[in-house]
């Protein structure tokens, strides 16, 4: 079976602390089963000095290097050692994201100002990419032909595209009826298996990870530490934007707990290195229905997962059996973050509101302003701290999602949710071909 030897790097289990040069097919401790994440040693002896990362980071923008055009290599002191010739990675100029200012959601959350930066602007729609790069030129250098994931659908759009670009084979395997067409109709077009099991996304997983001990398959879910790894520059690249002034908060959308776990992962590192001087407070944010960190925080104390069976119409996060849990739970207990729940309504009403600044968002990245509504209520954020929300996909992601909200037929809600929900809700309008009709219709929508 191929391996993955590179030479910057050890495996520590997050649970013995056991150290290792390799890592087994699943990533998991070879002693105590559980998951593995990436160290870096050398800067034990040899920090890395952050003014010239800083100053080569910033160099590197100007560069037509393909690894200097993607917003993930472009950082790459602080990723896993490339063991291959760079036109060997594979990359679609993933990165790069835009930082908005949501200044309408900014007075609705009652803060004078708000930043969303933006990962659904990435090349197939969502974050899952800057780990993609990263993992799949990995698996390629390994020597793999066959890639695989079990996804709530990103995952899959996006192995699915490195694996075409890079010359290998995928296998996706995703619960069947859950997950949307948009992200169902990237796996097909880029060329993979795709296999709907009848099950969850729990189970999917579940599957996967038996299959990658019997076939040689490269398994790139965010168990995947190298997934983790590439998903580190997000914060990288924000703190950049921000000129290295780390914000008060950072919100994060939380299911399968790698995103979150990698944002947090990169504060740590940037603070170690110097890179920042304090680290802004990271918070997860779930849907009521997709509720395991919550539950396993306030109900277990971090200790053990409280798992749960998951529904929620952001279907990016119907995850009930999060395998990164003890990571997301360390770097919020490390950071000092929150972690919070909210209601398919008050992902709904989120999600518009981020629609009405021109931005959008898929439902799953909307949970992070319906959070933030409740963490300043709750007096965990101040009205004069600096907060920016995470937003994991592209409004394209889920249109039936948004069809559905703005024709009134995503759920019943109560006369009092339907009364906060209606001046968002923006139905198609069905006219004969005729002008007056549509003058009709424009001078009723001057008077709202
Ligand atoms: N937001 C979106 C849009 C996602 O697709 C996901 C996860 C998350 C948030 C949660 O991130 O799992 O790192 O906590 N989607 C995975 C998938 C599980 O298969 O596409 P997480």
């Amino acid at each position: 079976m191929p391996g993955t030897q590179v030479t910057n790097l050890r495996y520590r289990c997050i649970g013995c602390g056991n150290l290792g040069d390799s890592a087994c097919p699943d990533f998991r401790c070879a002693h105590c089963g559980d998951l593995l994440e990436i160290t870096y040693p050398q800067w034990r002896e040899a920090k890395p000095s952050a003014a010239d990362l800083k100053s080569a980071w910033s160099r590197r923008r100007l560069s037509q290097d393909p690894v200097d055009l993607s917003g993930v290599w472009r950082f790459r002191e602080l990723l896993p050692a490339l063991s291959v010739a760079r036109d060997q990675v594979i990359t679609l100029r993933e990165g790069n994201t835009p930082l908005y200012e949501l200044p309408q959601c900014a007075r609705i959350a009652g803060l004078p100002r708000l930043l969303a930066k933006h990962q659904g602007m990435n090349p197939t729609g969502s974050f899952k990419d800057c780990g993609m790069t990263v993992a799949a030129t990995f698996a390629r250098s390994a020597g793999f032909r066959w890639v695989a994931c079990a996804s709530t659908g990103n995952t899959s759009a996006s192995m699915a595209a490195y694996a075409a670009r890079g010359g290998m084979r995928s296998l996706v395997l995703v619960p069947e009826g859950k997950i949307s067409w948009s992200k169902l109709s990237q796996a097909l077009d880029y060329g993979a298996v795709t296999c709907q099991l009848r099950t969850d996304f729990d189970g999917c997983l579940c599957l996967l990870q038996e299959l990658v001990r019997r076939a040689p398959i490269y398994q790139l879910n965010s168990i995947n530490p190298f997934r983790l790894e590439g998903q580190k520059t997000l914060a990288l690249e924000l703190l950049e934007q921000l000129d290295w002034e780390a914000p008060d908060h950072i919100i994060v959308p939380g299911g399968n707990l790698g995103n979150s776990s990698a944002i947090g992962k990169a504060l740590l590192e940037m603070r170690e290195l110097g890179l920042i001087s304090r680290l802004p407070k990271l918070s997860v944010i779930q849907a009521e229905g997709a509720n395991a960190l919550v539950r396993t925080l306030r109900e277990a104390g971090g200790k053990r997962l409280v798992s749960v069976h998951a529904e929620t119409r952001a279907t990016a996060v119907r995850i009930g059996n999060p395998a990164s849990w003890k990571k997301a739970a360390r770097v919020l207990e490390a950071t000092g973050g929150a972690c919070e729940q909210v209601s398919e309504v008050e992902i709904a009403q989120a999600k518009a509101e981020i629609g009405a600044e021109g931005v959008g968002c898929e439902p799953a990245s909307a949970v992070t302003l319906a959070g933030l509504k409740k963490l300043v209520k709750q007096g965990f954020v101040k009205p004069d701290e600096s907060v920016v929300l995470i937003l994991t996909g592209n409004l394209l992601k889920d249109p039936d999602y948004t069809i559905e909200f703005h024709r009134g037929e995503l759920f019943q809600g109560s006369i009092s949710e339907n009364a906060a929900l209606n001046p968002l809700r923006h139905s198609p309008i069905i006219l004969d071909a005729s002008l007056e009709a549509v003058i009709r219709t424009l001078e009723q929508a001057e008077k709202c």
